[in-house]
């Protein structure tokens, strides 16, 4: 069967997020979710987010009979995935780098859109929601892969997992995210190749992402 490489999708989404949130609305919206899915899960799979954010992944699986799991560091956030959710303690409160010691349930498929770095100019670290410095780039894809070797022993081995990311154009100087983030994971995960997803509107200099598509085995 020949996988379709590209798909257009718009940049919006079912739920409105509370005025508190207006400004970090780093969601991506319920239909790629759907999209991967439906390709890749059936209902009663767990589907799993390591980075849940407000929970699009966890509400939108759930609505379509499958059985979601997160992990999102940020408490605020945390609470308002939870409030969608009909299991809220689905999605814990923590820290991804420390998956491995988590318990959850045997893994059919993982999605999620990471936090983002530039190469330059980003003192502030990511994985410890932006509020330390002095970490930098390579520290911040090492973690990316450390993720996911130790969600790779929670997966099936028939699992699939898929990372939604750009590269990052900021001032005329460029950060290969994608690929770096892609040749990071393929240390730990087999990479099967990428999707570009074409956007009416999307940001980070430019108006397409990539979903990085890896299998366990
Ligand atoms: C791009 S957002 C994900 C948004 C999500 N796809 C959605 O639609 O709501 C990335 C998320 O990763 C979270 N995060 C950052 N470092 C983390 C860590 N070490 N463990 C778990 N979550 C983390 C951030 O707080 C942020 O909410």
């Amino acid at each position: 069967m020949s996988v379709k490489t590209y798909i257009h999708l718009t940049m919006s989404h079912q739920y409105p997020l509370p005025d508190v949130f207006q400004d970090d609305d780093v969601r991506y919206p319920e239909s790629l979710v759907e999209h991967f899915l439906e390709q890749y899960t059936q209902k009663g799979d767990v589907v799993f987010d390591p980075f849940a954010g407000y929970g699009t992944t966890l509400f939108t699986a759930e609505r379509m009979g499958r059985v979601p799991f997160g992990v999102e560091r940020d408490q605020d956030r945390v609470n308002f995935a939870r409030s969608k959710l009909s299991n809220p303690e689905n999605i814990i409160q923590g820290d991804s780098r420390l998956l491995a010691n988590m318990s959850l349930p045997e893994i059919d498929f993982s999605i999620t859109s990471p936090p983002y770095m530039t190469k330059e100019n980003h003192p502030q670290y990511p994985f410890a929601g932006y509020k330390i410095t002095g970490e930098g780039y390579n520290a911040y894809l090492q973690d990316i892969r450390n993720v996911y070797q130790q969600l790779r022993t929670h997966m099936k081995p028939t699992g699939k997992v898929i990372l939604e990311v750009a590269n990052l154009k900021v001032e005329n100087q460029v950060t290969t995210l994608a690929w770096d983030i892609g040749k990071e994971i393929s240390q730990v995960l087999r990479f099967d190749g990428e999707v570009i997803v074409c956007w009416d509107k999307y940001g980070f200099g430019y108006d397409h992402s990539y979903c990085l598509v890896f299998s366990v085995q």
